[in-house]
């Protein structure tokens, strides 16, 4: 009889791990925290969950995702492979998720520079009180607890009615008498008086803190801070672990329906939490109980799939998530946050199904909704978010972009980590590239900023023509068929740490003009559906998915952003980290930043008539109407030879 255990030992690393024999290897990887990219999630349609098999027995699919020469060399796609016997196998660099090196956007600009935000006061939803209470005697019976609450009331603080859970009151008598009638108190506001969540003997106060987190689809971002004062302590950054179960939130949706699906990917978010938390704690010596607040902000499927929630009716009309904020009395410890037990999560709300709470969190930190300007937020990602308006109006809408923003549907397209290629400049006369990769390591992939560069340079040198088709007459050696179609060679094999030569087909450069035109179709359509046209917008702040740099000339150079002079434009990185920090830290943020939500109308593209107008005009470079983009115009005809 056949043994029911099988072996997979993953070499160089000599790591070995036990799947059931008959699994699916690329779950068998996941299940032991070894995470490859897979954009769909396992569905055997994207080719990048590659793994070289060196020996042993298994049970490979079909795909035309490997060459003969991959398959013979023991090429194999993880989520097509079952496993039938020990194995030895070896993780090629292009399947490999770097959980190092993610690179964050402007948002120390933005808090540095605090330009659109005024000082806030540091008034976080928890409060600690170090608290003297007068010794008992005969004279003065109250109890213990009757001690306190006099003691917070003389500190200004609502305590008409206190509620103390039992496991705390059953160590309050012998904590006062240890601090020798000196207690440090936590409190959070409950809506008839007070919640006491912690109790400390002496003075303690100075242990009070909290984690902003902003929950992205590809990283996750945490941020430690010092609930007394507001300071970051630190902060930490690390890819979503749900990435392994597919690259966007429809793939996510769909893994969720899976037999325990949701399961999986609610574990392996919180584990991704629970990681970063432990590397702050660790670095800043903190223990874990002393964390007593956490603000959350995502978009609405990551915030459902963080608290084990069907998402599923997210993705199915009319659209309707099962919350719009988290529920105010959820504790981190109820969905697996190890922090005090007593911390509770607070969240903004999101507008609709998707613009979410990142998005609050984003004009949040921007502070449009407190401008006078005509401001456009605009966060770009697999989705583009939108809100437009100012001070007395806001309104707002999505689009769907597709992944190749942030890598996906480009076949060298990967995350803005280690190796990644982040910006491409190309000479119009030799055609000839010169580039940078994250941390200067030998290019793995080119990421968002680094795509959009290399389409706009090659547009401008005369490589592609306006519909993105690669000049098949200039007869250079970087411009070629391959398997693929046609493309350009960025790299060389010999300079890349991926042995191949590293290239943007005709393909990718179709799917990014698809999803510039979706961004561009959206924001046209939704300043004309109030009145507005593009030249009116005073102010352009961008935020989201091209690592830390965005060239925004460039970006208009393909007609992502429209052509309008450049200091109208901010780039402000990750600014949903920033607002969930600063919701964090000021409950009157919190609270006035709910307002503000209520307030913002939300705009149905898909069913606006001239959205599909739009975008099939948004699908040339820059755009079919030319005149939209007069200074990339004159530059065309400047460098152009004869595309
Ligand atoms: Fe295997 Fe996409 S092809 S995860």
């Amino acid at each position: 009889m056949g043994k029911d255990v099988c072996h997979i030992k993953i070499v160089p690393e000599d790591r070995v791990i036990k799947v059931a024999k008959g699994s699916n290897l690329l779950s068998g990887l996941q299940d032991a925290g070894i995470h490859i990219a897979s954009s769909c999630g396992g569905q055997g349609t994207c080719g990048k969950c590659k793994v070289v098999i060196k020996s042993g027995e298994y049970n490979a699919g079909i795909t035309p995702f490997l060459s003969k020469t991959e398959v013979s060399e023991g090429y194999a796609l993880a989520c097509l492979t079952l496993v039938e016997g020990d194995l030895t196998l070896s993780i090629p660099p292009s399947s490999k998720v770097l959980g190092e090196g993610i690179i964050s956007g402007g948002e120390k600009r933005l808090i540095d520079e605090r330009w659109a935000i005024g000082p806030w006061d540091v008034k976080p939803r928890t409060k600690s009180f170090c608290l003297s209470l007068s010794p008992p005697s005969l004279d003065d019976n109250r109890s213990d607890l009757e001690r306190i609450g006099s003691a917070l009331s003389s500190q200004g603080c609502n305590s008409y009615h206190i509620h103390c859970p039992l496991y705390l009151l059953k160590n309050l008598a012998r904590q006062v008498r240890d601090g020798e009638w000196k207690v440090t108190v936590t409190i959070i506001p409950a809506c008839d008086g007070i919640e006491i969540i912690d109790i400390q003997p002496g003075k303690a106060c100075l242990q009070h803190y909290g984690v902003a987190i902003d929950v992205g689809t590809t990283t996750v971002v945490c941020y430690l801070v010092d609930l007394n004062d507001g300071r970051i302590i630190a902060s930490e950054a690390d890819y979503n672990a749900q990435i392994s179960c597919g690259e966007d939130i429809i793939s996510r949706i769909i893994f969720g329906r899976s037999q325990k699906g949701l399961e999986r990917l609610h574990n392996l978010v919180i584990s991704t939490i629970n990681r970063l938390i432990l590397q702050l704690l660790k670095g800043a010596q903190i223990k874990p109980d002393r964390l007593f607040s956490f603000m959350v902000v995502g978009n609405t499927t990551m915030i459902h799939l963080l608290l084990g929630l069907d998402p599923r009716y997210i993705r199915e009309s009319p659209y309707i998530p099962t919350f719009s904020s988290i529920p105010h009395y959820i504790k981190a410890s109820e969905i697996g946050i190890h922090a005090n037990k007593n911390a509770y999560l607070s969240g903004l709300p999101s507008i609709a199904s998707y613009v979410g709470s990142d998005i609050t969190a984003g004009f949040l930190a921007a502070g449009i909704y407190r401008l006078s300007e005509m401001s456009v937020f605009i966060d770009i990602g697999t989705n583009g978010e939108i809100v437009v308006g100012n001070k007395d109006w806001l309104v707002a809408a999505s689009c769907s972009a597709g992944p190749a923003f942030e890598g996906g549907e480009v076949k060298f397209g990967m995350r803005a980590s280690t190796g990644a290629i982040d910006s491409v400049r190309i000479d119009p006369q030799s055609f000839e590239p010169v580039y940078s990769t994250v941390h200067k390591q030998s290019a793995r992939g080119i990421c968002g900023s680094g795509i959009l560069d290399c389409l706009a340079e090659m547009f401008l040198a005369g490589l592609i023509n306006r519909r993105g088709k690669i000049n098949r007459e200039l007869y250079h050696p970087r411009i070629r068929e391959g398997t693929d179609g046609w493309e350009y060679v960025i790299v060389w094999e010999k300079d890349t740490a991926i042995g191949k030569d590293i290239c943007l087909t005709e393909v990718d450069i179709d799917n990014i003009i698809r999803a510039k035109g979706a961004v561009f179709a959206a924001m046209k359509v939704l300043l004309k559906e109030i009145g507005f046209t593009v030249d009116q917008v005073d102010l352009f702040l961008i935020a989201g998915g091209f690592g830390h740099c965005l060239n925004i000339e460039n970006a208009i150079t393909i007609g992502l952003l429209p052509d309008l002079p450049f200091e109208r434009f901010r780039y402000l990185g990750n600014s949903a980290i920033i607002g969930a920090y600063m919701a964090l830290i000021s409950e009157d943020l919190r609270q006035e930043i709910s307002e503000v939500a209520k307030g913002v109308t939300y705009i149905e593209l898909s069913t606006s008539a001239s959205f599909m107008d739009e975008y099939v005009s948004a699908l040339f470079l820059p755009h079919t109407d030319q005149s939209l983009f007069p200074n990339v115009g004159s530059k065309t005809s400047l460098n152009r030879k004869g595309a």
